[in-house]
């Protein structure tokens, strides 16, 4: 892969907080390497690792090496090579003053100019005095005509007051315009495509609205369990790990009014004002009619048995954590008045997909075709944001033959048709951090909002004595999830490629 030359770091220090964890050995330092090699970190950038861990710089030199595949990325042996490391405790001043030091060797051997990029790879709880400490060493103000960015990902906090106490942290340091909140389901190659879908296309426009449209489904089904994850699931659960964020991301970019421009304050403004459009659920009654939870248990074949969750390790066995969630939700604005969301996401389910959907009115006339278009599956355009990236229309189609019958049919992009690879997820968002674009992260007010939207359904779950709905592993979720679209006359759509 080529980049453009305005897709390509400029001098700066990329520091990461949490060098010596998961996330940077997993995620961060193959995503690095990758932009290594294809030309997107020239000789100016540099990158210096913060962690408790004692290690030299040379031994985190070697963590580069071993946390990628690739063994012939010249560019990446340079980086590893002068890749500098900064061990202490994430609380003491010493740290900041040492890693102070270390920016401005940098500075003097890179060329770096005072431009830094802190990327926050640490258990959350660890973000606030993180920030608060930059600030104390003075290493959050640019210098110069500088920059300097903090990047944080999810949780960006366990509820709306949360959320507002982490802002206020990060704010004591930085401003707005520093903070880049990752959600990496933003960086998916389809969940952009939405974008160009909606908006490079005068086709879809006309019918993107509560005349044609019958109701939205979006689902994002995984088949793995909680795994080792077992301790950070048990506090958190499928609302706040999936539908806070990368749902109400996806919904927002799909059911947005036009942006006035690309630009990333026009875009994001839009986003928020659809979530500002959701009206929260709020009586008991109305929660409990339109938000399902449930959890997972034992199930699969008996070549293929999966442990139920509180069988996970790390899980409470009487947890009453959710591992899925369906909810209906209502856009009340000029264009969605009328038009239900429905949105769904679970743990162990059949398949793994995420796709929204979009299912359109029936037509009018359908004794038409008496005996066969009745049953038909309605008229659909579903883009599918993983696995097999792409879109497909579906509608009816006459079956060859002298009878009249008819058919669904459809017809189908694929993003395989590209020679062009997608870039990772990871690439994304640390190349635009680096570069400075804001579109792809969440904005402040975009976390608060959606909060909004899931915390009384969370408060009221917490209080909710019933014991939670079950599904076996493997299966589409509790029955509750199927009697919420029924109530409607609906059903979910159980695989991306009906
Ligand atoms: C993460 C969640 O944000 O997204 C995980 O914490 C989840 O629980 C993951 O598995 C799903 O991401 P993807 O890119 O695999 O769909």
């Amino acid at each position: 892969m080529n980049v453009d030359a305005d897709r390509r770091s400029p001098p700066c220090v990329l520091v990461i907080f949490g060098a010596s964890g998961d996330l940077t050995a997993r995620k961060l330092l193959p995503a690095l390497e990758r932009l290594a090699g294809y030309g997107a970190l020239p000789p100016e950038v540099a990158l210096v690792g913060v962690a408790r861990t004692p290690m030299t710089d040379a031994e985190f030199g070697n963590l580069c090496r071993r946390s990628v595949t690739s063994d012939d990325n010249h560019r990446w042996e340079e980086f590893a090579a002068a890749a500098r490391y900064v061990a202490g405790d994430y609380d003491d001043p010493a740290t900041y003053q040492r890693l102070a030091d270390v920016l401005a060797e940098c500075d003097h051997r890179h060329g770096t100019a005072g431009n830094r990029v802190h990327y926050f790879a640490t258990p959350p709880r660890l973000f606030g005095p993180i920030a608060m400490s930059l600030g104390k060493a003075g290493l959050s103000a640019p210098v110069g005509g500088g920059f300097v960015r903090a990047v944080v990902e999810k949780p960006f906090g366990w509820d709306e007051i949360s959320a507002r106490e982490l802002y206020a942290d990060l704010s004591s340091a930085f401003v707005e315009e520093q903070i880049f909140r990752i959600d990496h389901y933003l960086a998916k190659e389809t969940v952009q495509n939405l974008l160009a879908l909606r908006f490079a296309n005068s086709v879809f426009e006309p019918i993107w609205n509560r005349t044609w449209v019958d109701n939205v489904q979006i689902t994002v089904a995984e088949t793995l369990g909680v795994g080792e994850r077992g301790g950070f699931y048990e506090s958190t659960g499928a609302m706040r790990d999936i539908v806070q964020n990368h749902v109400l991301q996806v919904l927002s970019l799909f059911l947005m009014e036009p942006p006035t421009s690309f630009h990333a304050e026009a875009i994001r403004d839009e986003k928020v004002k659809l979530l500002r459009a959701i009206q929260p659920l709020d009586a008991e009654a109305e929660i409990a009619a339109n938000a399902v939870r449930g959890q997972y248990t034992r199930g699969g074949t008996r070549e293929d048995l999966m442990p139920g969750y509180r069988d996970e390790p790390g899980v409470d066995p009487l947890s009453a954590t959710e591992t899925f969630v369906a909810m209906k939700l209502e856009v009340q604005n000029w264009r969605w008045t009328g038009v239900p969301i429905y949105v769904r996401t679970g743990k162990r389910l059949p398949a793994r997909l995420t796709e929204v959907a979009m299912e359109f009115r029936r037509p009018p006339q359908l004794p038409l075709f008496p005996g066969t278009a009745e049953g038909l599956d309605p008229d659909a355009l579903v883009v599918r944001v993983q696995p097999d990236e792409g879109l497909s229309l579906r509608f009816g189609a006459k079956v060859p033959g002298h009878a009249f019958r008819v058919q669904k049919a459809s017809m189908d992009f694929s993003y395989e048709s590209f020679d062009e690879q997608s870039p990772d997820a990871y690439e994304r968002v640390i190349l635009d951090a680096l570069i400075g674009d804001p579109t792809l992260f969440i904005r402040a007010d975009e976390v608060a909002r959606s909060w909004r939207i899931v915390d009384p359904v969370m408060r009221f779950w917490a209080g909710d004595e019933r014991p939670i709905p079950l599904y076996q592993a493997a299966s589409w979720g509790p029955s509750e999830a199927g009697a919420l679209i029924a109530r409607d006359g609906r059903t979910w759509r159980h695989s991306s490629r009906r």
